[in-house]
């Protein structure tokens, strides 16, 4: 009677009346005497399993009764749909024992951020986790697709290098045999410029390292970052991809993932008004504003976390800020050729006060100019030579950006802090597990 191949509760739907059988675990369980209900999930989905003593024989009702929360299972039965909901059950015919857990340390009360962080390889299991990572994976998906639909390849950039790329203050260091320090990559940027001049549009995709010491909800030191840099486009072009990249990807989540936006009770037609164009503001803008709001932000500061929160949180689209004052942002940036004291660059800020999501600028591509520009920042020289090369051997105007996977999940899931957003985050104060 049983079919033995396996069935997966995603796909449930097209089984309605019919036997399948589903791996998985039990993630809750109630019995009112002679019937049991069991919460179970395989992964793609998750169902109710409802087990009747009457039609099982005595070895099933048995397993039944051993079942704790988490122990894994295979089970056969019956779909059925919910009368209103898009929901199935299952009718238990036969079940299978896998493992009996132990006593699941999470429990329906309440824990603290700590215990949940320190559990985090068994915290990962919960609904609201489990949704989170079914949109970052949509996210990353709809990022490859949106750069291939669009002649971009993605290219690799190595992790270990001998020189910074944003800065010389959150550098991850270590000895490099005997060729002295080595640094963990704070951004490909610099490596998929050189790919820039052999494929035209390129991205990457991958770990990168800032030793921060800020403890703020949108810190992590080890996260993941996308890189894109495209050949012969300009400022306003930069940011006109940024935001149909954006919006594919918010569009893309609306499609795939409606049952993980529930769960997380994100509002979707807060996320259905994400679409291109784009709030655009200067940094002088964005100052004024923002003293206008109570901050008191300076003339050539950058904006700090309050100041992005304040600026964007009754937006209901993306906010992009371009032409920060040059002197607080990276070497590589080219400058306003109207305004010289400003970079050729913008942040995207999301919003409902999520703040910045992307950073990106034109690139210096004058030799003369960026060897400048490294000697003021103090940079050695050595370690940029073929950087450098790149501006001497058919150089070109180029932009491009890199925006962060985790505040980009965190964002789209409604979840302020991005430790939620990876799934084993790295911070100043934790290393485990
Ligand atoms: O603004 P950032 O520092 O820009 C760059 O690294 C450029 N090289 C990117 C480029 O032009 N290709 O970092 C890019 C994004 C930020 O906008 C933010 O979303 C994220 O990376 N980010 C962090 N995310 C989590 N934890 C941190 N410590 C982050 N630092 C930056
Ligand atoms: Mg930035």
């Amino acid at each position: 009677m049983t079919n033995k191949i396996p069935n997966f509760v995603c796909e449930m739907s097209k089984h309605v009346d019919e036997v399948v059988t589903l791996r998985g675990w039990i993630f809750n369980l109630r019995s009112s005497g002679k019937i049991a209900f069991l919460q179970f999930r395989d992964g793609t989905g998750f169902c109710q399993v409802i087990a009747n003593q009457a039609t099982l024989s005595e070895k099933q009702w048995e397993d039944v009764k051993k079942l704790t929360l988490e122990s894994s299972v295979i089970i056969t039965g019956n779909v059925s749909k919910h009368p209103k909901k898009e929901e199935y059950e299952l009718q238990l015919a036969d079940i299978q024992i896998v493992q009996i857990a132990d006593e699941y340390p999470i429990g329906k009360k309440e824990h603290g951020p700590d215990f949940l962080l320190d559990n985090r390889h068994l915290w990962l299991r919960s609904q609201k986790q489990w949704a989170i990572q079914r949109v970052r994976d949509t996210i990353i998906e709809a990022t490859y697709e949106f750069f291939h639909q669009n002649h971009f390849i993605k290219i690799d950039s190595p992790i270990l290098t001998p020189n910074a790329c944003e800065g010389t203050t959150t550098l991850f260091e270590m000895e490099y045999f005997d060729m002295g320090k080595a640094y963990l990559s704070q951004s490909g940027q610099l490596y998929i410029e050189a790919a820039i001049m052999s494929h035209g549009r390129v991205f990457d995709f991958g770990p990168v390292f800032r030793a921060e010491k800020s403890k703020t909800r949108r810190h992590l030191t080890e996260f993941w970052m996308m890189d894109a840099e495209a050949a012969f486009v300009e400022h306003d072009e930069n940011l006109k991809i940024q935001e149909e990249l954006v919006s594919h990807i918010v569009q893309s989540v609306l499609r795939d993932n409606h049952q993980e936006l529930t769960i997380l009770e994100r509002n979707i037609a807060t996320l259905e008004a994400i679409k291109a164009p784009f709030y655009r503001m200067t940094h002088a803008e964005a100052v004024h504003k923002l003293r206008g709001l109570g901050s008191d932000i300076k003339d050539d500061d950058d904006l700090g976390g309050d100041d992005e929160t304040l600026i964007t949180k009754d937006l209901d689209r993306p906010l992009f800020i371009e032409k920060y004052p040059a002197k607080v942002k990276a070497f590589y940036m080219k400058r306003d050729p109207n305004n010289p004291e400003l970079a050729l660059c913008a942040d995207l800020l999301a919003p409902e006060g999520f703040g910045e999501l992307i950073g990106g600028s034109q690139r210096e591509d004058s030799y003369e100019t960026l060897k400048t520009r490294i000697e003021e920042h103090n940079l050695p020289l050595k370690s940029f030579g073929w950087y450098l090369d790149l501006r001497k051997y058919g150089s070109v105007p180029h932009s491009g950006f890199g925006y962060g996977l985790e505040r980009l999940v965190g964002w789209i899931c409604g979840v302020p802090h991005v430790r939620e957003t990876i799934p084993f985050p790295r911070l100043i104060s934790r290393l485990y597990p």
